[in-house]
């Protein structure tokens, strides 16, 4: 399994846990073959440049000259989506950092096989990161990585010191109550495997242990929650059971955590509904008697308490410098409406025109690869806001889709722009509330879409 011994291991200037890289070397997480990628692109939701723009820059963000930084890379997902979706712009550039040989020669194959040729690979610790001569970065992707740091802290601070002054950041750190039960396994298996030698006997050990649980045990009652770690091999067994060096953060944590770096919260984000876990007053929206305390509290205890509810196993969050003015999310006639989901498209929204047999059937739209099926009630397929949802092409922007709609309907004829925006937010704001819609500003950047009948990313929609 190791494909690498110890001692030809190249050594690092700040190699902290060679526990931890040793564990990346023996098993690149998450596993990937690299073949995969002559058939499917793995767009990761954090990641989609328009979110990026929408949440962090007004939608202003320019992708022509963009420098991406994916820290703790590991087998490639960020950094290859990343790559395809700048693949346009001569002047970008996203580089890798990673400690462990072993997944950068995995992120590399992929890479090849695409035949993206504007990636930097470097093999280092991302607490190096200002002295590895890679420059300053207007995005930063570190997912999954700062929780298995012996000092976090000093990574968050690592990466600030390599965020251009306006630059946002992508982290993903573990949620704590959502993986209280794989703690409860991992001191299990600490406990079992104290005489164990190598890490594929932990992993053996692991998968012995999973199906003798008694039915007391927490993970036994979660296990549906983790049933995709536990059905894609070894590297992720270890990785979810055995990590050596892994640590999980409530949402007060995250404040702190934040606050030592002087950074600020953007949003938390999630797939689609996945906002809602942390909108304590949509959860209690139908309970008065706690939403009267809720209303009560500040941003962050409002945060705590829909985390003490829906319990995400992981906190996907945006941030950026303390001294960034936050910027109110608006519509404009400027704005192109785009989708949020990289994997949904215009296809898509036809999908949902088809299924609108009925003209007055309030509208429901099902999004994301889950499927995950959305009622706006208020709205029907005659309604105008549902016609201009079916406008959205990721290509005119508001004041456009208003000159062309203006042409076959008498009702948007007879509307000022400031009054057909008005309309157009009354469906983009419950959508962008639920991560579905965002908008960046004309000219500022293509957006592009993965085509599954082509197996190719594709910049025009036809809708
Ligand atoms: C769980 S994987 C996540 C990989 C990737 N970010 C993703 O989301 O698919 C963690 C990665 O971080 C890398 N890593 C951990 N500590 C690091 C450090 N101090 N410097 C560079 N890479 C590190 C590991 O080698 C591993 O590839």
């Amino acid at each position: 399994m190791a494909k690498l011994q110890k001692k030809q291991r190249k050594s690092l200037a700040h190699d902290h846990l060679e526990v931890v890289r040793d564990q990346y070397e023996d098993l690149p997480y998450p596993p990937r073959n690299p073949e995969d990628d002559n058939k499917r692109l793995v767009t990761t939701y954090g990641d989609s440049l328009q979110v990026i723009s929408h949440r962090g820059f007004e939608g202003k963000l320019k992708f022509d000259k963009l420098r991406v930084l994916t820290a703790g890379g590991g087998t490639g997902d960020a950094t290859i989506y990343y790559a395809e979706q700048l693949r346009h712009y001569p002047d970008a550039e996203v580089v890798y950092v990673d400690f462990s040989e072993h997944s950068m020669s995995i992120a590399k194959r992929r890479a090849e096989i695409r035949g993206l040729t504007n990636i930097k690979f470097v093999h280092g610790s991302l607490l190096e990161c200002k002295n590895l001569g890679i420059g300053q970065f207007d995005i930063i992707n570190c997912v999954g990585v700062l929780h298995h740091l012996d000092d976090p802290d000093a990574g968050l601070r690592a990466l600030k010191e390599v965020l251009k002054p306006e630059g946002v950041m992508n982290i993903m750190l573990y949620g704590y109550y959502g993986r209280l039960e794989v703690y409860m396994i991992q001191d299990t298996l600490k406990l079992l495997s104290k005489n164990a030698k190598t890490n594929q006997e932990r992993v053996e050990l692991a998968k012995a242990l999973l199906p003798a649980l008694p039915a007391t045990s927490l993970m036994v009652q979660n296990k549906n929650k983790w049933m995709y770690e536990l059905k894609i091999g070894d590297g992720a067994i270890f990785d979810l059971l055995c990590h050596p060096q892994d640590r999980a953060y409530t949402v007060p944590q995250i404040k702190e955590f934040l606050e030592q770096a002087k950074l600020q919260l953007v949003a938390f984000y999630g797939k689609t509904v996945a906002r809602t876990k942390y909108d304590a007053l949509h959860q209690y929206s139908k309970n008065p008697a706690i939403l009267k305390h809720i209303e009560k509290l500040d941003d962050w205890e409002q945060l705590a308490l829909a985390e003490l509810a829906s319990m995400p196993t992981k906190h996907g969050f945006m941030c950026t410098r303390k001294d960034v003015v936050k910027k109110e999310i608006k519509l404009a006639a400027s704005s192109v409406v785009c989708f949020s989901l990289a994997t949904v498209s215009g296809r898509n929204v036809k999908g949902i025109q088809a299924q609108m047999q009925d003209d007055l059937a309030p509208l429901s739209i099902k999004f994301g690869p889950e499927g995950e099926n959305i009622r706006l009630g208020q709205f029907n397929r005659k309604s105008l806001e549902t016609k201009f949802l079916f406008e959205i092409d990721e290509r005119r922007s508001v004041a456009e889709i208003y000159e062309d709609m203006k042409e076959k309907n008498e009702d948007i004829a007879k509307m000022s722009l400031e009054e057909f925006i008005k309309m157009a937010e009354r469906i983009y704001i419950p959508l962008e509330s639920l991560d579905i819609l965002c908008a960046i500003e004309k000219g500022t950047g293509l957006v592009r879409r993965w085509d599954s009948e082509k197996h190719e990313l594709v910049d025009e929609l036809e809708l």
